[in-house]
C-alpha cells in the first residue's frame, strides 16, 4: 500500500525542492502505522546492541526525524531502532534554505541543514506524549545530541549536559554527535582533549542510559582510532560510524553545493572508516555501521565486517517506505536458507 503510494508520488516529490518534499511527506507521517500494518521483523533478525534489543539490525539514522514526530511510523516500517535528532539544548532554525539537495542518478544527498530543531525540552515533551498515549514503539529510541550554534565550543559541555538533563529517562540511548559538518567548529570536539572532557561529563550524567559516539568519515585513521579509544575509556557503549562527508568522491563533485554528502557515493569512504573503527574498538564496544546502506547485501557486508547493527537514511528517500521491510525479508530468507543448509 505504502509502496504503491510512493510509486505514484515519487515523480511529483522529486520535482519539488527536497526539503519541501520532506515536509509534505511528514504532514502524513501519522498515517503510516495505519497504512503499514503491524508486521514485526522475523525474530531471526533480532540483535543486541549496547544492551538494547533491536528486532532488526537496520536502524534509522539521525537527521530524518529531528523532533521525534514520526517515531511509531519508523518502527512500523521495520526499523529495528529509531534515532531522533540531532537535537540541541536551544531550539534553532538551522541554515537558510535551500539546504538539502539530491543527486538522483548517484542516489546521494548533500545537506547543510545545520541542526534545525525545536530543542531538547520540546523533544522531551513529545516523547512523554508518545508514552502517555500508548504509542511508544517496541524498538529502542535514541536521542542524538549536538551543540547549539549559539553556544561557543568552550561551553559545549554544559550545552550537551542541558540536553541530557532534559531527555534522561525518556530515551533508551544517547548519541554524542561531534561529527556533523554544518555547525562551525563542531568537529573540533572530536580532538582528544575536548572529546575526553565532553564524554567524561556526558557518560556519568546519562546515568544508566548508554551513550554512543558518532564520528565523521573525514577523520584521518589515527585521529579516528584515537577518538574510539577516548570513547572506550570514557565508558561509551558504542561507536556509530559514520556521519556525512565534506569530501566529494567520484562524480558527485558536479553538484556545486557545500554540506555533507550521504547515500551511495559515501559508501566506500564509510566502509573504510568503519573498518578503522572496528579495528580500534577491538570488540571492547560495538560499532554501528552507517553510510550508503541500501540493500540486504550492504547490511550483510557491514555485519560480516563485525558491525553489531547498521543504520540508514538516504536510501529511504530513493527507494521508498517499503525498503526496510524488503531488506528485513531478504535477510530473514537468507538466514532460514542457511539454517536449512546446515540442517538446523
Ligand atoms: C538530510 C540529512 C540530515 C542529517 N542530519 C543528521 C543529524 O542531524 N545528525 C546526525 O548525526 N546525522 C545526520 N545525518 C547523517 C545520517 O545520520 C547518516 O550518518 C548519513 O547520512 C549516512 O547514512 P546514509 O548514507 O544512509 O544516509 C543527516 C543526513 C542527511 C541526509
Amino acid at each position: 500500500m505504502l509502496d504503491s503510494l510512493y510509486r505514484i508520488a515519487r515523480p511529483l516529490l522529486f520535482r519539488l525542492d527536497a526539503e519541501t518534499a520532506h515536509r509534505l511527506v511528514f504532514a502524513g507521517i501519522g498515517l503510516v502505522p495505519l497504512l503499514a500494518g503491524d508486521r514485526r521483523p522475523d525474530p531471526v533478525l533480532a540483535v543486541k546492541v549496547a544492551g538494547l534489543d533491536w528486532p532488526s539490525p537496520v536502524g534509522l539514522a539521525a537527521g530524518l526525524d529531528k523532533d521525534g514526530v514520526g517515531i511509531p511510523a519508523w518502527a512500523a516500517l521495520g526499523f529495528g531502532a529509531v534515532e531522533v535528532g540531532t537535537v540541541t539544548a536551544l531550539p534553532q532554525a538551522g541554515n537558510p534554505r535551500p539546504r538539502l539537495f539530491r543527486l538522483v542518478d548517484e542516489e546521494g544527498l548533500v545537506n547543510r541543514m545545520g541542526f534545525n530543531n525545536e530543542g531538547a525540552v520540546a523533544l522531551a515533551a513529545s516523547l512523554a506524549r508518545l508514552r502517555s498515549t500508548g504509542r511508544w514503539p517496541r524498538v529502542p529510541v535514541g536521542a542524538n545530541l549536538g551543540k547549539s550554534k549559539l553556544t561557543p565550543n568552550e561551553d559545549a559541555v554544559g550545552d550537551y549536559l542541558n540536553s541530557v538533563g532534559a531527555l534522561r529517562g525518556k530515551v533508551d540511548y544517547f548519541v554524542v554527535n561531534v561529527s556533523s559538518p554544518n555547525t562551525p567548529g563542531l568537529r573540533a570536539l572530536q580532538d582528544k582533549e575536548p572529546l575526553k572532557r565532553l564524554l567524561d561529563a556526558v557518560v556519568p550524567a546519562a546515568q544508566r542510559t548508554p551513550v554512543m559516539l558518532k564520528i565523521a568519515p573525514d577523520l584521518e585513521d589515527d585521529a579516528l582510532a584515537e577518538a574510539v579509544d577516548v570513547a572506550v575509556d570514557s565508558g561509551c557503549a558504542a561507536i556509530i560510524a559514520t556521519n556525512t562527508t565534506t569530501s566529494r568522491p567520484g562524480t558527485t563533485g558536479r553538484l556545486d553545493q557545500y554540506g555533507g554528502l550521504s547515500g551511495k557515493p559515501l559508501r566506500p569512504l564509510s566502509r573504510a572508516k568503519i573498518a578503522v573503527a572496528l579495528a580500534a574498538a577491538r570488540q571492547r564496544v560495538p560499532v554501528i555501521g552507517v553510510g550508503g546502506v541500501s540493500t540486504a547485501d550492504d547490511v550483510e557486508e557491514y555485519l560480516a565486517m563485525g558491525c553489531a547493527a547498521v543504520q540508514l537514511y538516504s536510501a529511504l528517500i530513493f527507494h521508498g517506505p517499503g525498503l526496510v521491510r524488503r531488506i528485513n525479508d531478504e535477510l530473514a530468507a537468507r538466514r532460514h536458507a542457511a539454517a536449512t543448509r546446515r540442517g538446523t
